[in-house]
């Protein structure tokens, strides 16, 4: 959602920014733009739709000269998508163009107030007001940038990640963020901000990560960071030891296909340095066995397919630890008054690490009392930095907007998670643990043999790719599973589609299905298999062509279904981490038929750092 570059340096600025930008471009986003410092002024370019489109108009950026400058991919919230509302976003005289991700909550009141200072506005953008409102203070106090930007930081409410260039001081570039990511890049005579690491990779690995209301002033000779009394604020730059392929798609045609089949080595990383000599250590976490006692429930909250993750981990972490445990989605949760004090344990679960409305829910949480974990994959995102508590997904990046590995990793934790704390409160026997712990430890190679497998799949994709309707249903930890395959299809092939409880099904819904409905029946939860046999069977009496999935040896399934899917056996509980992937597979391959932009689906965002 909404990427930020920014250049200054001795090489051309504009081809960078592009470049940049497009390894953004995964986030999502309807338009784009660059502005950059001439010589003699700030020259703007932007166009609404593909950043190629933008890139065609400035011959790849070699058209604009100039070595300092700031690009931006937009993800329209305010004012529809378009040329004028792209950012950047100039001020009036055309001394500032600023780049924004987030939102200014209050951009209304503080138009009206510059209105009626008689300063003209021209686009529907909250952003612009970021631009006007520094331009103000600038003149009206005859002050310097880094002035007017501490002005309207104390002005401005929401979010935000805002890059500055200013025509009168052309050697500067200015940024500063507010919970919305914004890294610095540290180069030799360069230096770059991004809102993400893939973005300046190629340039270099050293960043600095911004804290909110820290300010950074970027020249060609160095960075300097201060906070808004303007003391200079002292930054531990991070290394990056990503491996740059890992964010490229290195021969596969999508970073998804890429990213479902790196899951048995994800799962590896994540797991395998976590168990030693038998037993799950989590050096990460500090909880002792007296705090776990005294929770009296587990709290998730996430959003998306995190939430899905949160679904199978209540019926994980119920199972082997009994405490009682509640998942919420975090937009619900950080407005609902919950009921939470320091007997909660909230386990906050995200990819990225910024999901806006998580990160809310989780101050919630601590605001309330509540003992914070989280479930990370984005190092030093700002989730991780502020729980109390953080267990990492060793999963690489994640570029496809639909996520795969990074699921699949987070219930690898989960798992993780569930028998640590087993084990810490007694409620697991040494065999039971045992046993789990090898179960766990072969889902890698478990998964590479579904992985071997896919031209199955495939193929019923291929007889599919027209249904118009799909149902999902299970029950159980199948069900939970079957709201992760359901949301998978419709993000990318944009078919409708429903997750439903296997026994729920015919209160309501069942009405929806006639002749050659599809509908994927989940059925590797076995205990019970039979209920769901039944359930297959209402829905064939009404025409369903049913796609069975469960588990190798249930033969009895091929009675009652049309096409079947067998998976390895595991234990109930690690069940979803196999039964996952034919359903991505079979999303992919149906969005992949249908000619849909798999990588970056409509309307859809990598990143969601807006409420
Ligand atoms: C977006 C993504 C989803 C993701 C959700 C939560 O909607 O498209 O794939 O599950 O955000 O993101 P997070 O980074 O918090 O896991």
């Amino acid at each position: 959602m909404c990427g930020i570059v920014g250049y200054i340096g001795e090489e051309q600025a504009a081809p960078l920014l592009l470049q940049g930008l497009e390894k953004l471009e995964y986030r999502g986003y309807d338009s784009a733009g660059v502005a950059v410092y001439t010589g003699e002024k700030l020259e703007v370019a932007k166009a609404k739709g593909r950043l190629k489109i933008l890139s065609d108009m400035l011959d790849e950026g070699k058209s604009l000269r100039g070595t300092v400058g700031i690009g931006h991919t937009r993800w329209a919230t305010h004012g529809a998508p378009s040329d004028i509302n792209s950012h950047p976003q100039v001020s009036d005289s055309g001394k500032f163009a600023v780049v924004h991700n987030g939102i200014i909550e209050n951009y209304l009141t503080l138009k009206t107030f510059l209105m009626d200072r008689g300063v003209t506005f021209v686009s529907e953008t909250d952003t612009e007001v970021v631009a006007q409102l520094l331009e103000y203070y600038y003149k009206k106090y005859h002050c310097d940038i880094l002035e007017a930007m501490i002005r309207v930081i104390h002005k401005v409410e929401g979010s935000y990640a805002l890059g500055v260039i200013c025509q009168d001081s052309p050697d500067e570039l200015y940024a500063v963020r507010k919970d919305s990511p914004l890294i610095v890049g540290l180069g030799q005579g360069e230096s770059f901000i991004a809102s993400d690491v893939p973005a300046i990779l190629a340039k270099t690995r050293e960043i600095y990560r911004l804290n909110d209301n820290e300010i950074v002033r970027l020249t060609r000779s160095g960075v300097t960071v201060f906070n808004t009394d303007r003391d200079e604020v002292h930054k531990e730059p991070v290394h990056i030891d990503w491996d740059v392929s890992a964010a490229e798609k290195g021969g596969y045609e999508h970073f998804m296909f890429k990213e479902i089949m790196e899951q048995p080595k994800a799962i590896r990383d994540t797991i395998s340095p976590r168990i030693r000599d038998g037993k799950i250590v989590l050096d990460d976490i500090t909880l002792t066995r007296e705090q776990v006692e005294s929770f009296r429930r587990i709290v998730i909250v996430a959003c998306g397919s995190a939430y899905h993750v949160g679904v199978v981990a209540k019926y994980a972490l119920e199972q082997l630890t009994r405490i009682p445990v509640e998942v919420d989605v975090a937009s619900e949760f950080r407005y609902r008054h919950p009921i939470i004090d320091d007997k909660a344990l909230v386990l906050i679960i995200s990819q990225s690490g910024e999901t806006a409305d998580t990160l809310a829910a989780m101050r919630e949480a601590k605001r309330l009392g509540a003992r914070t974990l989280s479930i990370v994959n984005v190092v030093g995102s700002s989730i991780a930095n502020e729980s109390d508590d953080v267990l990492y997904t060793w999963a690489g990046p994640e570029i496809a907007v639909a996520t795969t590995k990074a699921y699949s990793t987070q219930l690898a934790v989960v798992y993780l998670l569930a028998l640590y704390l087993a084990d810490l409160l007694d409620t697991i026997s040494p065999e039971e643990y045992e046993s789990y712990l090898d179960d766990l430890q072969k889902l890698p190679e478990q998964i590479e043999a579904v992985l071997q497998n896919r031209e199955h799949i495939q193929y019923f994709a291929s007889r599919n790719f027209n249904a118009k309707d799909i149902f999902f249903i299970g029950r159980n930890i199948d069900y939970a599973l079957s709201l992760e395959g359901s949301l998978k299809l419709k993000e990318i092939s944009y078919i409708h589609s429903e997750a439903y409880a296997a026994g729920e099904l015919k209160h309501g819904t069942i009405s929806l299905v006639e002749d050659g409905t599809l509908v994927v029946a989940l059925a590797s939860y076995l205990p019970l298999f039979d209920k769901t046999m039944s359930n297959v069977k209402e829905v064939k009496a009404r025409g369903a062509y049913v796609l069975g999935l469960t588990v190798e040896g249930k033969t009895e399934i091929e009675k009652e279904t049309d096409f079947v899917f067998y998976l390895p056996a595991t234990n109930t509980m690690m069940q979803p981490s196999l039964m996952v992937v034919p359903l991505q597979l079979f999303a992919y391959y149906v969005a992949a038929m249908k000619g849909c932009d798999i990588d970056k689906p409509r309307n859809l965002a990598k990143s969601v750092t807006v409420e």
